[in-house]
């Protein structure tokens, strides 16, 4: 079979000031009726941002949709005002322009609303882009790197229509594959080292990804940036949220194609996507069994590969990235995380899920952080499903996963990783540095968007160390007794109900 859609690539976008306008528009993706769509400066989708270490930038999102939303910049360390969570909304008709320092390394990172309980819908109507990072130890490195040419961007989503050809928001037909927006696409590339950018941006879905003849490829990235040296693979399992960056070497496969494709039908139950989402037969979601993406092997880009560009790049570079991961030893402080289903049974695995108990509530902020702090945190599923745990303001390592150290290509900088179901544990080990504030706490969740919507989510700030700090504060009791306290929260102009007792926060890198 032949795809029949050329895939579609997202501009660029860079600069000091960088505009974007959130949407709504349509989009042809079957014949009949359009499909109503979000989109960033267009239909659907967003341009690639293109941001150097050490630029600042000042993003003016303006909201053109009608309804409020957020634009997150996931995986950028970024401060807490500028990081765009449910406590940042932007009202219909507003312009939320955030300005930020670029401290990462050179890295592939993502934009989507993080509305609460809007999330999904936002993001799967439309809205998500991919932010590039360059930086002069990756620029010296012999990587290919001109996008769209040796460098292709790759935002791996699934969608469920209705019989109007309408999105449907939150349910387990994801049975239409996209690549960048493309359904059923194919890509022209040249035959040499490609590099590929990939993306889950997928509401709940976790890829197998490898190729068509079990074509090896390296993994050079994650998450955060470069892998120390680059991994070989021939499949990488990638969780709603994560991103990783490929070297695949199509010298010798001039004149024929490829195809990237998920190998569902190798992943373990428990996983969404596996033939058993949960732990057993019973254990299941409705309509799940209906979806013949779940538990087989599905194509997700058809890559076509033509002759060499005249200066290719044509071998795999031995190193890549120095990674300083924290001593186990250094941390001050471990962190534990519960997740529980609320409902026992066979219906634990259709949530709603809580962490240590609780469901997300805007009022109570779940604990502080001393800003510096370097943490060990524990995360134990109690549920039957894998569920990819995703944090806010920093990148962290991975120390175990169910006892056990890391793949070679889960040992760099993360901020996503998913956590196996049925007591199944993972330890990372972070530090929360640069940036503090009284007033906008930072997230965690699962990146499985309708978990993050039902409330699998919790919020934290990181404060001046010098601020008394306790798990439930005094502060807390303030945010419950102030009057209205939810209006106050969705006003742009919000001034925090305990703005006695702040101090200066610190929301830039002191110099
Ligand atoms: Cu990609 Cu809090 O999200
Ligand atoms: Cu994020
Ligand atoms: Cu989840």
């Amino acid at each position: 079979m032949t795809a029949q859609n050329q895939l579609l690539v997202p501009d660029t976008v860079s600069g000091e000031v960088i505009d974007l306008e959130l949407g709504m528009g349509t989009v042809q993706f079957l014949p009949g009726t359009l499909t109503q769509t979000m989109g960033v400066n267009g239909p659907l989708l967003g341009p690639t941002i293109i941001l150097q270490q050490g630029q600042t930038v000042t993003m003016n999102v303006s909201n053109q949709l009608g309804e409020p939303s957020t634009i997150h910049w996931h995986g950028m360390h970024v401060p807490p005002e500028a990081d765009g969570g449910p406590h940042t909304p932007i009202a219909a008709g507003d312009t939320w322009s955030p300005s930020f320092a670029v401290l990462e390394r050179a890295s592939t990172h993502w934009y989507h609303p993080h509305l609460h309980m809007h999330t999904n819908e936002h993001v799967v109507k439309g809205i998500a882009g991919l932010i590039i990072v360059r930086d002069p130890l990756e620029a010296a490195l012999v990587l290919p790197r001109t996008y769209g040419v040796d460098d292709i961007p790759l935002v791996l989503q699934t969608k469920q229509f209705d019989a109007d050809n309408q999105v449907v928001v939150g349910d387990a037909l994801d049975t239409h594959v996209l690549v960048n927006g493309t359904l059923d696409p194919y890509v022209d590339v040249p035959g040499q080292v490609v590099r590929l950018r990939l993306l889950n941006g997928a509401s709940e879905r976790v890829l197998n990804l490898g190729f068509t003849g079990n074509h090896a490829f390296h993994q050079i990235g994650t998450d955060g940036g470069l892998l120390a040296a680059p991994v070989q693979l021939t499949r990488l399992r990638l969780a709603p949220g994560e991103r990783a960056e490929l070297l695949v070497d199509l010298s010798a496969l001039q004149g024929q194609s490829i195809g990237l494709v998920s190998f569902g039908s190798e992943l373990p139950s428990a996983i969404y996507g596996a033939a058993q989402p949960g732990m057993g037969p019973g254990q299941t979601i409705p309509n799940y069994t209906l979806n013949p993406l779940n538990g087989n092997d599905f194509s997700l880009l058809q890559i076509n590969v033509g002759p060499p560009t005249p200066n290719p790049i044509t071998s795999i570079p031995g190193t890549l990235a120095v990674l300083t991961p924290w001593a186990e030893a250094s941390a001050n402080t471990t962190r534990t995380f519960t997740f529980t289903p609320v409902n026992m049974g066979p219906t634990a695995i259709q949530g709603p899920f809580l962490i240590n108990g609780a469901s997300f509530d805007m009022m109570n902020i779940n604990f502080d952080v001393p800003l510096d702090n370097i943490e060990v945190w524990e995360l134990t599923n109690q549920s039957p499903i894998a569920h990819p745990f995703h944090i806010h303001d920093v990148q962290f390592y991975i120390l175990d996963i169910n006892g056990a150290t890391p793949p070679p290509n889960m040992q760099g900088r993360k901020d996503v990783v998913l956590v196996p179901a049925g007591m199944g544990t993972v330890r990372f080990i972070t530090r929360f540095e640069d940036y503090s504030s009284y007033d906008v706490p930072y997230m965690y969740h699962c990146h499985m968007l309708p978990h993050e919507d039902d409330g699998m989510m919790g919020h934290f700030r990181v404060l001046p160390q010098d601020a008394g700090l306790s798990d439930d504060t005094a502060l807390n009791g303030l945010m419950r007794a102030a009057p209205n306290p939810a209006l106050t929260f969705w006003t742009s102009r919000w001034t925090p109900p305990w703005a006695w007792a702040r101090s200066p926060s610190r929301t830039s890198r002191a110099a």
